[in-house]
């Protein structure tokens, strides 16, 4: 399973890119607001970090806007994923975006058929949004096998992002699932890593090689 990076942040970018577990990152509008740096400059030096796929979201709303929005923001490098929400509008965008070569990653899935449709479209990634859906009462992950289950049947070659994860169990049941890519929060991955009995462990191992003979 590949790890992505659900921030624009840059310091927790360079972090887990130390960690040498990163393969992309993901960015919404929020997350881009919450930095205090112009949109290009943080683009450009996201870039210069991480050279997996990186998402970067259009926020045009009819296809032809949506389509010069995403070639330009597609200049930014050739790892740059265009995100655009599922909409009808989007799809018609995803259509010639993805025939010209260019990484689409549609965001704000919260349905199987939304999920068939942009890779019916030639999306490269879906994002399933499944921290929301719990946060309404649905079944998130449940999400996640139908759209798993629906790509294998045709051998569809887009990848199922899963988005909006709240905890280290939400990658746990994406990996045992199958899905392709987990885009993470900083501080959930670092839940990932942490467990208080390795602490503990690592504690006591100094501890006590603090008696060894040396
Ligand atoms: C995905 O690409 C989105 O940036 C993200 O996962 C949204 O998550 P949230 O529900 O925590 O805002």
């Amino acid at each position: 399973m590949k790890f992505f990076l659900d921030t624009a942040n840059l310091n927790e970018i360079r972090d887990v890119a130390s960690w040498g577990i990163l393969d992309g990152v993901t960015t919404n509008p929020s997350l881009m607001a919450r930095e205090n740096m112009p949109f290009a400059d943080l683009v450009k030096a996201i870039g210069e970090i991480v050279s997996g796929p990186i998402s970067v979201e259009c926020v045009s709303e009819r296809a032809p806007d949506i389509i010069a929005e995403g070639r330009a923001l597609a200049k930014a490098g050739p790892n740059i994923a265009v995100k655009i929400p599922i909409t009808i509008e989007g799809l018609k965008a995803t259509k010639v975006l993805s025939g010209e070569g260019i990484m689409v990653n549609t965001t704000l899935i919260f349905s199987s058929p939304q999920a068939l449709l942009a890779a019916k479209a030639g999306a490269k990634f879906v994002s399933p949004f499944i921290g929301r859906l719990d946060d309404v009462g649905q079944d998130g992950m449940e999400l996640i096998e139908e759209i798993v289950g629906m790509f294998e049947n045709y051998a569809f070659p887009t990848e199922v992002i899963v988005a909006s994860i709240r905890h280290p169990r939400h990658v746990v049941e994406a990996a045992l699932i199958g899905a392709d890519i987990c885009t993470i929060p900083y501080a959930v991955m670092e839940k990932l890593v942490k467990h208080p009995l390795t602490d503990l462990g690592i504690e006591r191992f100094l501890k006590d090689w603090g008696k060894v003979k040396k």
